[in-house]
């Protein structure tokens, strides 16, 4: 039996919350909003709980999770030894999407750090998530809500599409904001490693750390978050990225085939045949929409049963860069850009 606990004149009733808290506290899963995307949640300290995320979105167990706090005193639950680095980055960004690998705490289980001796520790500023965290009085594990290499979830649909008789309950608190996972970071002496991007970026990093900032894949030696290494975010069609992409191109590629789905910038679209099915990336250039519905795309063109999805590729700076990993990662061909 899952409960869905709806939003009602923009937010969830505080009674709802706390129905969702209680099943929390007695070792149940539950799925909720964050600004990025929906998590799945289960107390941090039951490992009888934290087994039911693994089951129901059928995940390796060798991919650790995110705790997720709603205060930072609670830090001190999971995570020791912090440097002034990265004290300063939790103030700048905290609440919001960036994820700290910290030192963990000896009582953590393993099953949330995959036998590692760190743990990601985020507080989001989704403030259903805060009242679901402090309802329930612990933090919360939360990988994102969906079936492990399905793309995340950005709607309480989304959710329910994947997970539905497999969770306890459901939030919904409509679409998220940033559409992306959060940025994941490793903090050392002399530079922050970027394990996953996200929407807090690089310069916005480097601006408050005053520190260099590299993406794991430029640096040796420092693995990317174990959870990059699976394959990702794809949809089930045949994803091809056009990275510097011409809608020339793309219109050839369709000619060949109709069943065909294009994500793309309005100016693209326009200039393609009426009968195939468009989702625009926004104006030129922009990169918010992008982020924010890219995951719904696929999930859209999954569901109309098209064979094939062609992106056009922005420009991978900023909250491009981020965009620009998932796609690659998506993507079973990349046309024009590196593999
Ligand atoms: O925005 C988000 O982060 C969402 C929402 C629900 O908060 N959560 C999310 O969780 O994306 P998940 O489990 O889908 O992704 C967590 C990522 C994985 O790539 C994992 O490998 C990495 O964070 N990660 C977690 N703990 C880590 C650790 N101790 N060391 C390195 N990477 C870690
Ligand atoms: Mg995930």
């Amino acid at each position: 039996m899952m409960f869905i606990f709806s939003a009602q004149w923009g937010s969830v009733p505080e009674k709802d919350v706390q129905a969702a808290a209680e099943i929390l506290k007695e070792g149940g899963v539950v799925a909720f909003p964050t600004e990025t995307v929906y998590g799945l949640g289960a107390r941090y300290d039951s490992e009888v709980a934290i087994k039911k995320i693994f089951a129901a979105k059928g995940r390796p167990s060798d991919n650790p999770l995110i705790v997720h706090i709603s205060h930072p005193r609670e830090l001190a639950l999971v995570a020791r030894e912090f440097s002034p680095t990265e004290e300063k980055l939790m103030m700048a960004f905290w609440p919001g999407p960036l994820t700290l690998v910290l030192n963990k705490q000896e009582a953590v289980s393993p099953l949330v750090t995959a036998g590692r001796n760190t743990v990601g520790v985020r507080m989001p500023s989704h403030p259903l998530a805060l009242k679901l965290i402090a309802a329930t009085g612990v933090p919360l594990v939360a990988p994102s809500a969906n079936i492990s290499g399905r793309p995340s979830p950005t709607t309480a649909q989304h959710v329910a599409q994947d997970l539905v008789g497999r969770i306890d309950a459901l939030l919904d608190g409509g679409e998220t904001t940033v559409g992306l996972e959060s940025t994941v970071i490793r903090v050392f002496s002399d530079r922050i490693v970027v394990l996953r991007p996200g929407s807090v970026t690089r310069s916005m990093l480097e601006e408050v750390a005053k520190l260099p900032v590299m993406l794991s894949t430029e640096t040796e030696g420092v693995p990317e978050a174990p959870g990059m290494k699976y394959v990702h975010y794809a949809p089930e069609a045949q994803l091809i990225l056009y990275v510097k992409a011409n809608r020339d191109e793309i219109a050839a590629s369709l000619a060949r085939d109709l069943s065909t789905a294009v994500i793309a910038y309005a100016d693209t679209l326009d200039g393609l045949p009426a009968n195939v099915h468009k989702f625009t990336l926004g104006e030129r250039g922009s990169v918010d929409l992008a982020a924010q519905r890219l995951y719904a795309y696929l999930r859209e063109a999954d569901s109309l049963g098209v064979e094939r999805i062609l992106v056009e590729g922005i420009e991978s700076k900023g909250l491009g860069e981020a965009v620009m990993n998932r796609l690659y990662k998506a993507a079973s061909q990349v046309i024009g850009g590196q593999a």
